[in-house]
């Protein structure tokens, strides 16, 4: 893989080659394939799907539903069962508003875990108290980590839904999700993986993972913001109610009554996310033709030269040393991780700092937050250079540890 190349498909690296851009996990930059994606649709197009009688509108809608195809072929799934949202947030609440207002019934279990994003827990933790359902939480082994363990003894027959991240978006572990899927299974829970931090880092196969839902957003896979992906098995999108109305997602609309079409479209209400979806489409391919396998050997190379240069320097605490992807969370001993992160920007390196949306495993960390430098496959090893001379800085400038 060659990493210069790469970057000159990104017009923020041509405006500012030296930009250590280490902030992936909250956004990926957008590669021109992606931008010149947006600018045909609305240069050439720009006009409604579905309904418009006229040559436009058709072609319009022709992209909209090949952005469709790309995406289940890039999922492994049919295409029914793909649903665009507006991003991962909106996908989990789909699924928590759906499926779980409809069948969850008191005295249901549903379990999440404490490394999950506001986005996979909050839903079912409203969900469970207005259905009457308990909501349980994997315990993490000593390294925060979600294991197939310590599943099990949280699993009960009751369980009907399990709700995990597939990789943490403040340590960067990946979930066994695999075997936990199974395991749930077979005591008649469905599972809903929140794919936002997996699936631009790593293959995803659904059928293989055998999962009932999956969601991601398309702003951390190089493509644009507003627009994310709720994969669904058919038979459980078929059996799951619309839970916002209008628009094109009506079949037939009488006085006393209403019916909808079929999935994914009853789930998509009013103008869809055109521009978004076809622009996704393009990132989707693009990430494909560098390559996943490329793609988490590069991360991973990286972070382990980070962290080895981290070690040496006194007074930075690691969160996840052991972590597989490339996501390093840390702080500098005594130093807020809002001060830490301004000397990170005088540096041209961007970072981030705070809770990430993940306030139960910052809390279960014994911090108020923590300083994470993200990975993806256009960052280099200059880009680490220049991490750990900001660290270093950092070190000096607050001179604490
Ligand atoms: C693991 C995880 N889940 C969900 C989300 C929510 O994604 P979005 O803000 O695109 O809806 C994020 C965003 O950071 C995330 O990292």
């Amino acid at each position: 893989m060659d990493v210069n190349k790469i970057r000159a498909d990104f017009p923020v690296f041509r405006k500012e080659p030296g930009l250590a851009y280490l902030d992936s996990a909250a956004m990926a930059l957008k590669p021109d394939c992606v931008i010149n994606a947006l600018n045909d649709y609305y240069c050439n197009l720009g006009v409604n799907v579905h309904r418009g009688v006229y040559r436009l509108s058709y072609e319009a809608t022709d992209k909209y539903e090949q952005a469709r195809t790309t995406i289940a072929k890039f999922l492994n799934c049919d295409f029914e069962e793909v649903v665009f949202t507006r991003g991962s947030s909106s996908a989990l609440n789909l699924v928590a508003q759906s499926y779980g207002m409809t069948f969850l019934k008191p005295g249901d279990e549903v379990i999440t875990s404490e490394l999950e994003h506001h986005s996979s827990h909050m839903p079912w933790f409203n969900v469970c108290e207005k259905k009457g359902a308990t909501l349980k939480y994997v315990p993490l082994d000593e390294e925060n980590r979600i294991t197939v363990e310590n599943f099990k003894k949280v699993l009960t027959p009751k369980t009907k839904v399990v709700a995990l991240t597939y990789v943490s978006n403040v340590m960067g572990y990946i979930t066994p999700i695999k075997e936990i899927i199974k395991l749930a299974h077979e005591v008649g829970a469905i599972v809903t993986v929140d794919g936002a931090q997996s699936v631009p880092h790593m293959k995803t196969d659904v059928k293989d993972l055998d999962c009932d839902f999956i969601s991601f957003s398309g702003h951390k896979l190089c493509g644009p913001t507003g627009i994310g992906v709720l994969y669904g098995k058919r038979a459980l999108l078929e059996k799951m109610p619309p839970v916002e109305f209008g628009g094109d997602m009506a079949d037939t609309v009488l006085l006393d009554s209403q019916t909808y079409k079929a999935a994914p479209y009853k789930f998509e209400t009013g103008t869809p996310i055109i521009a978004g979806a076809i622009g996704l489409a393009a990132a989707c391919e693009y990430i494909e033709s560098i390559g996943f396998d490329n793609i988490i050997k590069h991360e991973h190379d990286l972070k382990e030269k980070a962290i080895a240069e981290l070690k040496k320097i006194p007074g930075v605490i690691i969160y996840n040393p052991t972590g597989e992807t490339g996501t390093i969370a840390f702080n500098l001993d005594g130093v807020h991780p809002h001060d830490a992160a301004s000397v990170f920007d005088n540096n041209d390196v961007c970072i981030r700092a705070g809770h990430h949306c993940a306030q139960l495993i910052t809390k279960k960390l014994g911090t108020i937050g923590t300083v994470r430098a993200s990975f993806y496959f256009y960052n280099t090893e200059a880009d680490i250079d220049k991490f750990i001379k900001a660290v270093k800085e950092a070190k000096d400038f607050f001179g604490q540890f």
